[in-house]
């Protein structure tokens, strides 16, 4: 009886908890327009929009390689399964082009489609969220004057109950901040732009920012180092872990160009985000490269000369061409270093454009994570199809993958005088086991 009556209870508790969540779960459609005409959208706004859709990176995920821009299909790996863009041109049928400013609105602030369905935070709406109207409308205008392409972007691959898009609802009463960016009174307009792009449309912390288990991002943690696509994505903060301090400048130039003298270069998903900055108008990347390098806390008084000690002693480290260390004679890596890397990764003058950054000056062999190094040295570094820029050799045919973890090790032994990676040896084999990326 009694026991009956318990659960009873427990039945109405979960009958009208699950109600509530429905109803406030549930957003309703938004109704399809006729397409709008090219001709209704003002030139000023679109071409702002299009710069704003360079600084949201929405063309690298909308878009798969050779295939019709913003036309969809480009596959998110996440930890949950595999999420594909959808296509967001003004195709009528199988693309946005029915959709209202009102709709694009709710689904860049709330990740809720026209038809009233969750979008997965794969698509970095929590960061979109940030972004004023005005800039919003200029996106708009931007997609809306774009081709139309037919497409449809395959089905997710997501296992039960990741594929219930309801429960995204309770993904965003957890983790979705709504509120529109606030710019700091204590700082001047130019930071302030700077930290609104970063946060907003930009959304470095999308990949920058540690994630939790529920795949959001840890707010007390930001730029706290995270991970895109199977790259680390180095922390940008304190705990930067490059060997020279980043500064506006190097910042500046790395975002515009994917290159720093005193860094190196972006060779992962970071290429494509410094490619698109390259089309931002330059006070705007000053802007984000003055709040990331502000970040880190302000400078030491004797930044630059620690900075010109720390680039001295990485040219000391790298190795005399071509490049066989006498000391390290007996290390498998060492060896593998010699003959594999050392004609191009070696210490003096070199052709221009050919000898690279020092390596001790890298991130990717100084950072927490193995990961970044393992890829270059198996896939190589190649610029995109049909650019020119520098380009590095994959070994992903040429060593064993015993050979590759020795390497490894004294890549990080070597030039890093860190503590070796644990779990090295399971990153190669994880990796080369992935298959070369097309
Ligand atoms: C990190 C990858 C990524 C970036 C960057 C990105 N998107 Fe997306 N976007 C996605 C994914 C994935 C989806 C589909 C989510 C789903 O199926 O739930 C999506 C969905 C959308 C949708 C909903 C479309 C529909 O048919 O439901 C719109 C609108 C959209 N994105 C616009 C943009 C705009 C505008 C930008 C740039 C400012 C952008 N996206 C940048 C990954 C991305
Ligand atoms: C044919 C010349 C060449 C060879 C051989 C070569 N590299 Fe590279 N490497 C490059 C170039 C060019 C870059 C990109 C430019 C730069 O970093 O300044 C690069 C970049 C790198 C980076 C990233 C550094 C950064 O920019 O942050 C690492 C790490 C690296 N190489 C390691 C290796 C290792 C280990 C080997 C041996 C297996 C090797 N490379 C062999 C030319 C080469
Ligand atoms: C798609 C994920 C992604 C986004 C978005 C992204 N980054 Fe990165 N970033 C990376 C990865 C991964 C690396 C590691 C190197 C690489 O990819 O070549 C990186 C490297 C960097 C580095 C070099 C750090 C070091 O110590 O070597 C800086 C600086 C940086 N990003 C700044 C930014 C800023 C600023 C933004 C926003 C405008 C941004 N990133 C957006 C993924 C991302």
């Amino acid at each position: 009886m009694r026991v009956g009556r318990v659960l009873l209870g427990l039945a109405a508790v979960v009958v009208l908890g699950g109600g509530a969540f429905l109803a406030l779960a549930w957003r309703p459609a938004i109704d399809p327009v006729e397409p709008p005409d090219r001709a209704s959208f003002d030139p000023a706004r679109m071409t702002k929009g299009a710069e704003l859709a360079a600084v949201g990176d929405c063309g690298r995920c909308h878009t798969v390689e050779g295939g019709a821009a913003y036309a969809g299909g480009y596959p998110l790996a996440t930890p949950f399964g595999t999420i594909y863009a959808t296509n967001i041109t003004p195709d009528p049928e199988t693309g946005i082009g029915r959709w209202s400013e009102a709709a694009f609105r709710r689904a860049m602030r709330e990740g809720v489609d026209r038809e009233g369905r969750h979008l997965y935070p794969a698509f970095p709406y929590d960061h979109f969220a940030k972004a004023s109207d005005e800039d919003l409308t200029a996106v708009y205008a931007f997609l809306m004057t774009r081709d139309p392409v037919r497409a449809t972007a395959p089905p997710n691959e997501l296992p039960f109950p990741y594929n219930v898009r309801l429960l995204l609802a309770g993904w965003n009463l957890l983790f979705l901040d709504k509120a529109p960016f606030r710019p700091d009174p204590g700082q001047d307009a130019a930071r302030n732009r700077g930290a609104y792009l970063a946060e907003s449309l930009g959304h470095c912390g999308a990949c920058h920012t540690p994630r939790n288990k529920l795949g959001a991002e840890e707010k007390d943690r930001p730029y706290a180092g995270g991970e895109a696509e199977g790259w680390h994505a180095p922390a940008l903060d304190a705990s930067s872990p490059a060997p020279v301090r980043w500064t506006e400048a190097d910042l500046f130039a790395y975002l515009r160009t994917g290159f720093s003298e005193r860094h190196g270069l972006a060779a992962g998903p970071m290429g494509p985000v410094a490619r698109n900055l390259a089309a931002v108008p330059e006070a705007d990347v000053r802007a984000i490269a003055g709040y990331v390098a502000s970040l880190a806390g302000p400078p030491a008084p004797d930044q630059d000369r620690r900075a010109e000690v720390t680039v001295a002693s990485a040219e000391q480290r790298a190795l005399p061409f071509p490049g066989t260390a006498a000391s390290e004679g007996d290390d498998p890596g060492a060896a593998v270093f010699a003959s594999a890397c050392a004609t191009c990764h070696h210490a003096g003058a070199g052709p221009p454009f050919v000898r690279p950054v020092p390596l001790a000056l890298s991130s990717v062999v100084t950072g927490p994570d193995p990961r970044n190094l393992v890829r270059i040295i198996l896939d190589g570094i190649r610029p995109p199809e049909g650019e020119a820029g520098p380009m590095m050799p994959g070994f992903a045919g040429a060593l064993t993958d015993q050979q590759v973890t020795a390497l490894v090790a004294y890549v990080r032994s070597h030039f890093a005088s860190a503590a070796a990676w644990e779990g090295a040896a399971d990153r190669v084999r994880e990796i080369r086991q992935e298959g070369r990326p097309a």
